[in-house]
């Protein structure tokens, strides 16, 4: 199928982009892309590919903009319930971190999602990422977190594994028993490091062995944070992780500056998400690494915090950055990478340019998948967005409505409205 009538289609192409470079859209004005099957066959100029595939069927872009489908690297997207009253209770001055410490927080949604079974879990995921397909995100990264126990972190696994095979939004999953300290462990934090490294890892790695060996091994992250794991207890995870074959991710400075992202670049992470609390020296051994910097403007916002990210920072130092929702329904319950475009233009203060850059190419290198998603290229898997703006610079300034009006994954026209 032939898409042509495209103001402006935005290819990103030529693979990440690296400090001051973010922002190369790849621009061509009247263009026209060939996809077969599922994957991108020929980008170029309407005029030329209309002569050379002139009997393929077509769809009219209406004389609107086209990008590469949204890749959301940093999701939570498995839970049960919501946090409405926490939300009430943070408006009334208590922080997060206490309500966490109280036994609220994250282990509130534990408690829910333990109590959730497989079909009720699956539903609740579901319409969220349908909600994110409608807002045009056709990959997301999605995290376990909220089980704590094997039991209950592998149903989480299993729900994203099965929501990934119904498709059409592709799930790439992320196992997170180290969202935070399991209740029964409260007065032993240690002891549940333990617990995570000798049996909880262990036990996925068999279970993605048996169910779903076809897919590469889920990443492994862990809260570094004060009232979640420390820095040498986050080390400890990650490198269990690591020697066993996963691969990494971290949460680090959400809240205070322990020394995660530094500890990311050490072990060749492929992101450090959140960093509002990042000093210096992390932000320059982030930027000599390979290590994304991942921003998630929507949580700052969510608990009405005023410190975001330093991206100009991390792009001078010649960071990787890329963005994402944080999707969860503590911090942030928002599944519009829309919306984050709009929050990263205002307060990380990057053009529409570089938000999209950081919300395709650097987000899809985020998940190490930029060699088969995040930009229109030949070869690459046909996931694009056509959205009913022709300047894609709305995309950024306009918030708030959902600029998207078709949704194509891995080559098929996705029915979302
Ligand atoms: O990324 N920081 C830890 N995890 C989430 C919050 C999860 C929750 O509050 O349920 C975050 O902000
Ligand atoms: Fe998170």
């Amino acid at each position: 199928m032939l898409i042509h009538n495209i103001s402006q289609l935005l290819t990103m192409q030529g693979g990440p982009q690296r400090g001051r470079e973010l922002g190369h859209l790849g621009m061509v004005e009247k263009g026209a892309v060939l996809m077969r099957g599922e994957t991108i066959e020929a980008v170029g100029l309407e005029e030329d590919l209309l002569s050379r595939y002139a009997d393929e069927p077509r769809l009219d872009a209406l004389g609107k903009a086209v990008l590469p489908g949204f890749v959301d690297p940093h999701t939570h997207l498995v839970w049960a319930g919501d946090r409405a009253v926490e939300f009430e209770m943070r408006l009334e001055g208590h922080t997060y971190l206490e309500i966490l410490a109280a036994g609220g927080g994250i282990i509130s949604t534990v408690e829910a999602t333990r109590e959730a079974d497989f079909d009720s879990l699956y539903a609740q995921t579901r319409a969220r990422a349908r909600t994110m397909l409608r807002h045009g995100t056709t990959t997301a990264e999605a995290k376990t977190g909220y089980g704590l126990d094997s039991t209950s972190e592998l149903l989480q696994l299993q729900v994203l594994h099965k929501l990934d095979k119904e498709g059409p939004l592709e799930i790439v999953p992320t196992f997170l028993p180290a969202h935070a300290i399991a209740p029964e462990y409260k007065t032993d934090p240690d002891a549940y490091v333990r617990q995570i490294c000798h049996k909880i890892i262990p036990a996925a790695l068999d279970w993605w062995k048996k169910n779903a060996a076809e897919k590469p091994l889920p990443f492994v992250d862990v809260f570094c944070e004060t009232g979640a794991f420390d820095l040498e207890q986050s080390r400890q995870i990650l490198t269990t992780a690591r020697d066993l074959g996963f691969p990494l991710k971290i949460h680090a400075d959400e809240f205070d500056n322990l020394g995660g992202a530094s500890l990311a670049a050490e072990l060749g992470a492929a992101s450090a998400d959140h960093l509002v609390k990042t000093s210096s020296a992390d932000i320059k051994a982030l930027a000599a690494s390979s290590t994304v910097a991942v921003a998630l403007p929507c949580t700052p916002f969510g608990l009405a915090d005023p410190h975001y990210t330093p991206a100009k920072e991390i792009l001078d130092a010649g960071g990787l950055l890329a963005l994402a929702t944080d999707c969860n329904p503590g911090t942030a319950w928002c599944e519009s990478m829309q919306f984050v475009i709009a929050l990263a233009c205002r307060a990380l203060k990057l053009t529409p340019a570089q938000a999209l850059a950081a919300a395709t190419i650097n987000s899809a290198a985020a998940i190490q998948r930029d060699d088969r998603i995040g930009s229109i290229e030949p070869g690459k898997q046909a996931d694009m967005i056509l959205l009913n703006i022709n300047d894609y610079r709305h995309l950024g300034y306009r918030f708030g409505d959902n600029l998207v009006n078709t949704v194509i994954k891995r080559g098929r026209i996705i029915p979302v409205l």
